[in-house]
């Protein structure tokens, strides 16, 4: 449980923990390649421990520091070894998916597993495309894990997606290292493009054209050192808390701006937001990064729709905080994946800014949203959603009175440290 009092940042300088979907993939991409490699600013908050323990349970030697943020990943030439029971996701859709993306191709049987709210997102999304490469998948709950791989020698194929998601996207480019041919993903809408960049990165050969994405298998990644920028993701929350606050300011060190992410900042800016983007990184292997300077001043509302949704898809609870604060009627539409998130996203926020005094309107792919001065605090719940329990953190420092926000354990899945930052923002903060 976190207790929340107003308040603005004392500290002028920030740090992010690394960045989550990119975390996943280079301990996915590293222990399938040809030797040892040298991770660092590894996020290692419970959802890519999950994959470590998951790849260390298939045979792969992880040595971690969690206390460097780093790792050193024996790379197994994508040989993995039979696991000895269930393989645990917890809370991961990335681990579970991108996962089965890999054993697909393994010669021996796995079932995935996770918690609760795992159990409810859907899994026929990764089930359709890697059964037509020819591997047998099921999903014990119909569409919801437990998931069942049998691996088999794949083929390749060219798989038009009905949905716009980096994880199946990503789940049949990591199929498609080991099948035998050229393997194409059409995207339904641009997603994250981590894992092609990463892919590059490794020396495997693959090509982008549009929305085609096209990979030749079988290959094996080469070993390499990576780094890992911070997580757009996780500073998106202090972005919002100083952007919405006149007269504050922060600057954010290190935080990966790669085009396919970094929407969030092109709709605050377009609320009025005063982000200055400096020191940007070029680098040759691995993500461009840069910091953010921000400026708080009062915040107008905005349209979100269309392509750019998918471009800020776990950005959506924090810019409808945004949202709740600006001048006018923010709207969001299209965002009906939003329902199928560590929670239903869409009911979350639309419960938890009416309780804060917030008019809102619910729509099934969206809400609207009418901004007001301050928010009323009051008890709000996390869901067991870590994106919903940080958003409302923030929604806390603009509101009259004490927000309460239960159930808050679940933001250790992506953000070990969040907390004690927030405690930077207000002096009233409670952690029970
Ligand atoms: C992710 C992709 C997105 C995102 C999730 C992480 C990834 O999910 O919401 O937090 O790392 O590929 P979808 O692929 O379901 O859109």
């Amino acid at each position: 449980m976190l207790k929340i009092k107003r308040g603005a940042p004392t500290h002028n300088t920030i740090t992010v923990p690394g960045d989550k979907s990119i975390s996943h993939r280079v301990l996915m991409l590293t222990a399938l390649s040809d030797g040892a490699c040298e991770i660092t600013n590894l996020l290692c908050g419970e959802d890519c421990l999950h994959t470590v323990e998951a790849l260390r349970g298939l045979g792969v030697s992880i040595e971690l520091f969690p206390e460097h943020c780093s790792a050193v990943v024996h790379g197994c030439s994508g040989k993995l070894r039979a696991p000895k029971g269930d393989i645990h996701c917890g809370n991961s859709g990335t681990t579970m998916r991108l996962l089965a993306g890999i054993l697909a191709a393994q010669p021996f049987c796995s079932r995935l597993v996770g918690d609760p709210s795992l159990s409810r997102r859907p899994m026929k999304r990764i089930i359709e495309p890697l059964s037509l490469m020819g591997a047998k998948l099921s999903a014990e709950g119909n569409n919801f894990p437990p998931l069942l791989v049998e691996g088999k020698p794949l083929q390749p194929i060219t798989y038009q997606m009905p949905v716009a998601s980096a994880q199946v996207k990503s789940a049949i480019l990591l199929a498609g290292l080991f099948a035998q041919g050229k393997s194409t993903v059409i995207e339904y809408a641009r997603s994250r493009d981590h894992t092609e960049r990463m892919l590059q990165d490794f020396a495997v050969a693959i090509q982008r054209h549009g929305r085609e994405i096209s990979l030749k298998g079988p290959s094996v990644p080469q070993a390499r050192n990576f780094c890992i920028p911070g997580d757009i993701s996780s500073a998106s929350f202090w972005t919002v808390a100083v952007a919405a606050q006149p007269g504050a300011n922060l600057l954010i060190e290190n935080v990966g701006l790669n085009p396919s992410r970094r929407a969030v900042l092109d709709i605050l800016s377009r609320m009025g937001a005063c982000i200055r983007e400096t020191s940007i990184g070029q680098v040759e292997i691995g993500e461009p990064s840069g910091s953010l300077e921000i400026t708080g001043t009062q915040l107008r509302a905005t349209t979100i729709q269309g392509e750019e949704i998918s471009n800020a898809i776990d950005e959506i609870p924090i810019i409808a905080v945004a949202g709740a604060l600006a001048q006018g009627k923010t709207v969001i539409r299209n965002a009906q994946e939003l329902r199928v998130k560590e929670t239903d996203r869409i009911t979350a926020l639309t419960a938890n800014l009416r309780a804060m005094g917030v008019g809102i309107i619910e729509h099934e792919d969206g809400m609207e949203i009418q901004g007001r001065d301050s928010l009323i605090g009051t008890h709000v719940k996390s869901f067991g959603d870590h994106r919903i329990a940080m958003a409302f953190s923030i929604a806390g420092l603009f509101a009259t009175g004490e927000t309460v926000i239960e159930d808050t354990s679940c933001i250790a899945t992506s953000y070990p440290g969040f907390e004690k930052t927030l405690q930077r923002f207000s002096k009233g903060i409670v952690i029970c």
